[in-house]
């Protein structure tokens, strides 16, 4: 297959996590003879300080002109600590959502053998948890009016959701549960939001298609303690966009490391894939970063485009890589492996799933390997 790719790396570790997943993709073109071209273009913080725009133009018309964008972090310190910033990073990122009509964004959380005793939740509790968030993503408290009061002391946020938008990631949710264990989870306020009493009657009807699919219904407050006190219960959560966004970030817990989340966004036309943890500024450049998130983003990548192999080939290497223990120090304080070390273990493991990269487990245990 020919695949053209947009690189986005963006900030903080973007640049680093992102060229693991490409020596993965290279390690994929190598073994399954495809080509896969990546092109880069800057977004985010690093855009605006070359062109002043987080997402120049340029950028915009190779995502629109690539099959997929591969996407890295986006976010930078002196802008979180300056409300007043009128250009910030993240429109960079909303924008690019927006232009390219990513409605959906799909959000895996599953918990890795070998690493439940990583996760501060009980291991009986996550054992076996499995399930998908469905987040929508151009829509809601996002992108509805934004207002500030001349004196500059009140502010308002419009959460606002059309029928149609509900409609469109309602079936791609319910679909994704009928190949799955064929139960949805609509995750909302209804008891409070008039735009959550919306999005109830539009899933339930669109779920009348869906006869073969248990529908049920939660807030969101519960759904946040539900998540944590037995994960086990879902299959697809279905929800708006920010509390989709909130509600990724606390199911990652379940599964050890935010390090590890890979997520697709997906438009009629479009599709970009990135992990779900941020630029993590303060690790920028420490060869510290856990690349598997963007490893497993790229394996999602092919995914979409039916390329179930190679996105096989992806996930048995990163499960070899998390029973060997080549992590990043977020998944073992004591690891003397970098970023880039587990992408390489990765990329040759797909190239060669008996390659075991020159580990020495006896030398690397005394702190002797020449590779550390
Ligand atoms: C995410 C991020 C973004 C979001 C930010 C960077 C705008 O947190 O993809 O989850 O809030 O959607
Ligand atoms: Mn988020």
């Amino acid at each position: 297959m020919n695949l053209k790719i947009a690189l986005l790396p963006g900030d903080g570790i973007g640049p680093e996590v992102i060229a693991q997943a490409v020596k993965c993709l290279q390690a994929v073109e190598e073994t399954f003879n495809h080509q896969i071209s990546c092109t880069e273009a800057h977004v985010g913080a690093i855009a605006i300080d070359r062109t002043g725009d987080p997402l120049p133009e340029r950028t915009l018309q190779l995502c629109k002109n690539s099959d997929a964008i591969l996407f890295g972090a986006i976010g930078a310190p002196r802008y979180d600590n300056d409300p007043a910033a009128k250009v910030r990073p993240e429109q960079g990122l909303l924008k690019l959502r927006k232009e390219l009509g990513l409605f959906t964004n799909i959000r895996p959380i599953k918990v890795f053998p070998s690493l439940l005793k990583k996760s501060p939740l009980k291991e009986e509790i996550i054992s076996g948890a499995d399930f998908t968030i469905y987040r929508e993503l151009t829509g809601g408290i996002y992108f509805g009016e934004k207002k500030i009061s001349a004196d500059g002391t009140k502010a308002s946020d419009l959460c606002e959701y059309s029928e149609k938008e509900i409609n469109r990631i309602a079936h791609l949710a319910f679909k994704a549960a009928k190949a799955r264990r064929r139960k949805l989870t609509l995750v909302d306020k209804a008891n409070v939001l008039e735009s959550s009493r919306l999005w109830r009657k539009v899933v339930t009807r669109v779920g009348e298609s869906y006869p073969d699919v248990l529908l049920e219904y939660l807030f969101v407050d519960n759904a946040a303690m539900q998540i944590i006190v037995n994960p086990n219960q879902f299959d697809v959560i279905l929800t708006e966009n920010m509390f989709g966004d909130i509600l990724s970030d606390e199911a990652s817990v379940i599964g050890g490391s935010i390090g590890l989340l890979a997520s697709a966004s997906i438009g009629d036309k479009s599709a970009l894939f990135e992990p779900i943890h941020g630029s993590f500024p303060q690790a920028k450049d420490k060869d510290i970063a856990n690349p598997i998130a963007a490893i497993l983003s790229a394996a999602m990548l092919l995914e979409h485009f039916g390329l179930k192999e190679e996105a096989k080939a992806i996930e048995t290497a990163v499960d070899k890589a998390l029973r060997k223990n080549i992590v990043t120090i977020d998944l073992d304080a004591d690891s003397k492996y970098g970023t880039n070390h587990v992408g390489d273990f990765i990329a040759n493991n797909i190239v060669d799933s008996d390659d075991n990269f020159n580990i020495n487990d006896e030398n690397i245990g005394l702190g002797k390997s020449t590779i550390i």
